[in-house]
């Protein structure tokens, strides 16, 4: 996700119009998000007690190169790594390195891979073991924040709308929806026209019409919305050190609703979820 910040600069926009796709670039984004959805299926076994999140970029990567893919965040903006890799409390853009994952903790792996120009962007929720009841409660909450989202993109409907619907969901179980990142368009650029917010009054906003793709990537907390970032300049945390959990798809509008691009092909998007079923 981009800052609010950088969301609001025209600097960025190629023509501050909201790009509208056809079928090229749904076949595109298709691929390029199903190679995403891929990678982070894999990363699921990884994800353990004693594993560095380095661990996990080496095998993002690696897998990037295997299939013809390029991870976007490399050299996005002086990044350097294939994932971004956000635990406990750690809101987004938390940085691979050599610390071993604990048990109990709650990773969030956000990956984009890029295929043919195309730009798949998608994020889940890992359980590292056991997690506490509390952070399990955050992440529930958090997949059905995206799916209340979702289901609320739809021609007719508003960004309002979407950001609307998570924040229902959200405050509805007395958690925050972070403001500082939002969602944003997607295809040939990482970071498009419309930026998607996952809060708003429902009703405002841009119209959503059929060819618009972009992310949903609510980063919802267990105490107050406010974030810092961090002296590496990218790390966001809480401001009250509170649990924060996100999960993030590309979608595209179609003419009766919208098409998910990033879905798993192992039914692994949501891992806790997918443990329970087990
Ligand atoms: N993948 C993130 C998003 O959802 C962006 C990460 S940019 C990085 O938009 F440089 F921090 F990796
Ligand atoms: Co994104
Ligand atoms: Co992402």
């Amino acid at each position: 996700m981009i800052t609010y910040v950088d969301a609001s600069s025209r600097a960025r926009r190629t023509s501050g119009v909201i790009p509208i796709h056809g079928e090229e670039g749904f076949a595109g984004m298709r691929k390029a998000s199903a190679l995403t959805a891929q990678a982070l299926d894999i990363l699921t076994e990884f994800v353990e007690p004693g594993v560095p999140t380095a661990k996990l970029d080496q095998i993002a990567h690696e897998f990037a190169r295997d299939h013809g893919a390029v991870p976007a965040t490399i050299f996005y903006k002086g990044y350097r790594h294939a994932l971004c890799t956000s635990i406990n409390h750690v809101v987004c853009h938390g940085i691979p390195d050599e610390r071993p994952l604990r048990e109990g903790d709650i990773v969030n792996i956000d990956l984009t891979l890029v295929v043919d120009g195309w730009h798949g962007d998608s994020s889940r929720m890992y359980p590292v073991g056991e997690i506490s009841r509390k952070a399990e409660r955050l992440i529930e909450v958090t997949y059905q924040s995206l799916d209340a989202g979702i289901a609320a993109a739809k021609p007719g409907a508003t960004t309002g709308d979407i950001g609307a619907a998570i924040q229902a969901v959200a405050e509805g179980e007395r958690m925050s929806v972070v403001r500082d990142f939002v969602g944003h368009g997607l295809g040939r650029l990482f970071h498009d026209e419309p930026n998607i917010l996952h809060f708003g009054t429902a009703g405002t906003g841009v119209p959503l019409k059929p060819g618009m793709i972009f992310t949903i990537e609510p980063m919802i907390n267990l105490g107050r919305p406010h974030v810092k970032i961090l002296s590496d300049g990218w790390t966001a945390v809480t401001r009250d050190r509170t649990l924060s959990s996100q999960c993030e798809h590309s979608i595209g509008i179609t003419e009766t609703g919208c098409e998910i691009f990033t879905t798993s092909p192992a039914s692994l998007f949501n891992p806790l979820a997918a443990r329970a079923a087990a």
